[in-house]
């Protein structure tokens, strides 16, 4: 007897693979020695090193065969590049803000922001601190103040919108330091930190309202806005029927500008862009930028690469592109969610995170049971991710104690259109065997603290 054809019908993504790059499969003797090389820190193994590589989406994307031919076309003049205009035309059409300076990544637009707009003494809520944006608001003599919705710190409530802000945490601050000390909020759709949660469309146009009440800025934070707007289609009402492009450029017009890091969402291996409404705020900028990156019209890209920037945009907001991007981290997030590995949930657009904290309850948080976690997966396959917690929170600057955020995680993050689905079945395998064998687990001692974004470079030993 045959067996019943299963009532279903799979999706795949809309490409196919055209180069192929070799990655090498390593022993676990080999991956020993690799790990203590590099003090137990993740992002100090050499990439040669490791097998499935789910360390960041930024910079990391497979670029299409037209951004490729793009490339070509790079007018690498030092003024006016054509790709320049292209890029504008770009941002204005899809994001639709009217003035951009192009920067060499998104921190280098957030530098820019920040010294604008921030005085010493002035505070800027945020929904959630994402770790390059923080500091330059601190550098800038600013202190961050989070307005995130408190679901948002909770890695197993289930909230369709767990980015939102708090309203309500944005009046109390305006109650208690007052609007001229708020520079702007920082809104950022969707939140790295939590989980990779978006923001819904009614809590745009609420922290709008709150804005023009108040006469306090928005300043987004667009480096994944593009899969906020996918969430957005997908989960609130209304919007089922819209297209991506149509949701993101709604959203992006609750806010007066953005800045964005063009190695995520816009498919690109470098670059991004800082984008302002006002003409006044717009000219102080494309003189800034001359200072810390370069000329207004290239911003320390190449010609080129703005070409391919300009094309990973258009690309990025096509809906068949986007629920594919976003429907691999949500299969590899349902694997382990169905062998009961603990992660936050719902899953992210752009990572599947682990909860570090139900995995090694016996890791106190200053033993960093997260990098601990990163470091096994690692051990067990090759397979290279993240720690997003306490490491990554750093220190207050006041008192100089860590920062001891509730939320204790591995990214697991998928970069555009690079793996497989035999990679994510690979990757869901080891973190399952390292969850069998999580009672072993012992932390970690930090024994090297860089002052700034430690995470990057502390080293650990067991
Ligand atoms: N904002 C968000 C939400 C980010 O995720 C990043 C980078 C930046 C700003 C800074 O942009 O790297 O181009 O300077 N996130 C990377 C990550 C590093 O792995 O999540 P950048």
């Amino acid at each position: 007897m045959s067996k019943q054809r299963p009532p279903r019908r799979s999706w795949a993504e809309p490409w196919k693979v055209k180069v192929v790059e070799p990655v090498r499969v390593t022993s676990r003797a080999q991956r020993e020695a690799a790990l203590v090389e590099a003090g137990f820190n993740t992002f100090l193994l050499r990439s040669e090193d490791v097998y499935i590589d789910l360390l960041t989406d930024s910079g990391t994307s497979a670029m299409s065969d037209w951004q490729w031919a793009g490339m070509m076309l790079g007018d690498e003049a030092y003024a006016g590049s054509r790709n320049f205009y292209h890029l504008e035309e770009a941002v204005r059409e899809h994001y639709g803000y009217r003035h951009m300076v192009p920067t060499h990544q998104g921190r280098g637009a957030e530098n820019l922001l920040s010294r604008m707009l921030i005085r010493e003494g002035d505070f800027v809520p945020g929904n959630m601190y994402f770790t390059t944006t923080r500091l330059h608001q601190e550098l800038a003599g600013g202190t961050f103040v989070d307005v995130v919705i408190p679901e948002a710190h909770d890695p197993a409530i289930e909230h369709p919108f767990k980015g939102n802000v708090d309203i309500g945490a944005l009046e109390r601050l305006v109650q208690d330091v007052g609007a001229d000390r708020i520079p702007y909020v920082s809104l950022a759709a969707t939140v790295n930190m939590a989980g990779g949660q978006p923001v819904s469309m009614a809590n745009a146009r609420a922290v709008r309202a709150f804005a023009d009440r108040h006469k306090i800025r928005i300043m987004l934070d667009a480096t994944r806005a593009v899969e906020n707007a996918y969430f957005i289609q997908q989960r609130e009402p209304g919007y089922a029927n819209r297209s991506v492009a149509e949701i993101l450029k709604e959203f992006c017009g609750y806010t007066d500008g953005c800045t964005m890091s063009g190695k995520k969402d816009s498919l690109v291996n470098i670059g991004g862009w800082l984008a302002l409404n006002d003409a006044d705020l717009y000219q102080e900028a494309s003189n800034l930028v001359v200072v810390y990156e370069g000329l207004h019209t290239y911003g320390g890209m190449a010609g080129r690469d703005m070409e391919a920037m300009a094309r990973g945009i258009r690309e990025s907001v096509d809906d068949d592109h986007i629920r594919a991007r976003v429907g691999q981290v949500e299969y590899l997030g349902h694997l382990l969610d169905d062998w009961r590995v603990p992660i936050v949930k719902p899953i992210g657009g752009h990572a599947v995170y682990l909860d570090a904290r139900r995995f090694y309850p016996q890791i106190p948080q200053d033993e960093y049971p997260a990098q601990t976690l990163a470091a096994e997966l690692y051990l067990d396959s090759g397979v290279r991710a993240m720690e997003r917690g306490i490491v990554s929170a750093g220190r207050d600057k006041e008192t100089g104690e860590h920062h001891y955020p509730k939320l204790e995680l591995v990214r697991l993050t998928i970069p555009r259109r690079v793996y497989t689905q035999a990679h994510m079945d690979v990757t869901a395998e080891s973190v399952a065997a390292v969850f069998d064998q999580r009672e072993r687990a012992r932390g970690l001692r930090m024994v090297h603290e860089p002052r700034y974004l430690r995470f990057f470079q502390a080293r650990f030993e067991r």
